[in-house]
């Protein structure tokens, strides 16, 4: 038996290479070798109250997105977690054995509660037990994403080894997986924070036009000194290095080699050729796709059958050990 993972991405906006290094382009490789499950997490968006504008827009957008990608509706599931509504079911039933001591730990909940400090709402609250939920409906193994969400995952599987331990063994106890160089992609123009797509300054998308690429990235800031060189105090150059060897398979030390007599300018005339290029399928399958948006809903309704399937069987299983059924 194939182990199986499962991740998803907030239908909020435009996608960037942070959350295409990170992610997707691992979950491409990974649908071959893997029992595959993908999810446009909506009703994680919810959470942030602007997300609600053109939601549909934004989830077609997505899943047009991950198909460009190269994720194959043949390999894996693909569905929205709105329309399998054993997510919730799950989140209520989870949330009764939850302390309530270990979402206040949750760093990505801290953060937002400083950013909305007068409207935190329960959702985001209780944001990682859903996420828990999405994780254990599926008995999911393995768990890409990246480095932000690995305490989530902990969290997800704390609360699995808990039910186990309460109700009798019920649910596989997931893990995170994590790629090294990608798992955190930093803003171009302030490496000290994560690229995200609530600062459009630093942030390069998925979708941007060849002359914004090399406009962003001729004036992405750069340490001190004129080496092309991997030194951990200097975090810009270590952030553009990696996103250099995300897109060209090579290793920091073959691009180090590479740019051994020359300077930062060659250095990102090549980084932005490079990421030009590697964004270029992708972009012409996503402007094809753009044009047939019913083909694409049409394997959403599939994926979201087939998830449906599975999630029933497993929802079932938990409330007989609670003692529902
Ligand atoms: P989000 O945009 O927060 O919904 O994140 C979707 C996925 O992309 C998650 O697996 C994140 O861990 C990943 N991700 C988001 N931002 C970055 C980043 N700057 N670098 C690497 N991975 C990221
Ligand atoms: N919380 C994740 C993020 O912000 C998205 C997500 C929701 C997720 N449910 C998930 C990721 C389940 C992996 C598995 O990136």
């Amino acid at each position: 038996m194939k182990k199986r993972i499962f991740s998803g991405i907030q239908p909020t906006g435009s996608i960037h290479i942070g959350n295409y290094l990170g992610a997707i382009k691992n979950w491409v490789q990974l649908q071959n070798e893997y029992d595959s499950i993908f999810c446009i997490v909506d009703l994680h968006a919810l959470t942030n109250p602007q997300a609600v504008l053109k939601m549909q827009e934004k989830i077609l957008d997505l899943a047009t997105i991950y198909l460009s990608a190269g994720l194959n509706p043949k390999k894996c599931i693909l569905f929205v977690q709105s329309q399998v509504p054993e997510h919730t079911e799950l989140t209520w039933l989870l949330n009764t054995i939850t302390p309530i001591g270990e979402l206040e730990r949750m760093t990505q909940f801290k953060e937002k509660a400083q950013q909305f400090k007068q409207s935190i709402n329960m959702g985001l609250f209780d944001y990682p037990v859903l996420m828990a939920a999405d994780i254990l409906l599926y008995q999911t193994d393995v768990v890409p994403v990246g480095q932000d969400q690995k305490q989530h995952v902990e969290l997800a599987r704390m609360i699995a080894r808990k039910f186990n331990h309460q109700f009798g063994e019920t649910f596989n106890l997931p893990e995170a997986l994590i790629y090294k160089n990608s798992a955190k992609i930093m803003s171009l123009s302030d490496p000290s924070k994560k690229m995200s797509k609530s600062m459009s300054q630093g942030c390069l998308f998925m979708t941007d036009s060849p002359d914004i690429i090399k406009d962003k990235i001729r004036s992405a800031v750069t340490d001190s000194g004129s080496e092309i060189k991997y030194d951990p105090k200097k975090p810009a150059i270590a952030n553009l290095l990696a996103i250099y060897s995300a897109f060209s398979e090579l290793s920091s030390n073959q691009i180090e080699q590479k740019y051994k007599n020359k300077g930062y300018a060659d250095f990102k005339k090549d980084l932005a050729e490079i990421v030009i290029k590697g964004l270029e399928p992708f972009q012409e399958k996503k402007k094809a796709l753009d044009k047939k948006p019913d083909f694409v809903k049409k394997i959403l309704v599939n994926g979201a059958k087939k998830a449906r399937k599975i999630a029933r069987k497993n929802i079932f299983e938990a409330k007989k050990k609670m003692g529902l059924v």
